[in-house]
């Protein structure tokens, strides 16, 4: 039987979401999980199509996604009539200069992925707050990914 895939999503400004989402990925591949690590930028609608289960990830800004990811959500609706989505797992991650409006981050992702698309959010989010030492972060991180790849096997 083919592994399954989990892709995951990013933007960065600074690097800190970029160095959670390899860390998710190595995770998640450790497990066992074929995972493709993809700046935004460079993700197309297909490869959501494609993928078994997402995670998704975006520095706060302003209490909020950056607008790459808000870009990437809005033309995600094209999948959101036939439910391409519903069901499969999605881990949200971001980093923050503060816990408070990480939150409010991480609601946006929830709404739009857990609310709208319907997948099942893998609970607790994850957060990475500026200042947190590399190593701390890695390792929830990569905790992180272990989760997420253990909802996906047990589909
Ligand atoms: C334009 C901009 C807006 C930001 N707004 C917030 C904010 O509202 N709350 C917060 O806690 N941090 C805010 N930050 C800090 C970033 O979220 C934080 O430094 C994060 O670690 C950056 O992640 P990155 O390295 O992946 O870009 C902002 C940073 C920028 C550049």
């Amino acid at each position: 039987m083919a592994k399954k895939r989990l892709l995951i999503i990013y933007y960065s400004g600074t690097g800190n979401t970029k160095m959670l989402a390899n860390e998710i990925a190595a995770g998640a591949r450790a497990k066992g999980v074929t995972v493709r690590v993809k700046c935004v930028e460079d993700c197309t609608v297909q490869d959501l199509r494609e993928a078994d289960a997402l995670a998704v990830g975006s520095p706060t800004y302003f209490s909020n996604v950056a607008w790459q990811i808000k870009k990437f959500i809005d033309e995600s609706i094209a999948l959101y009539e036939d439910k391409v989505l519903s069901g499969k797992p999605v881990g949200i991650f971001t980093s923050a200069g503060c816990r408070r409006d990480a939150q409010q981050c991480l609601k946006m992702l929830q709404l739009a992925f857990a609310y709208h698309h319907s997948m099942k959010l893998i609970e607790p989010m994850l957060i990475r707050v500026d200042g947190e030492p590399d190593e701390q972060a890695k390792a929830n991180a990569r905790a992180y990914g272990e989760r997420i790849a253990e909802a996906l096997l047990s589909r």
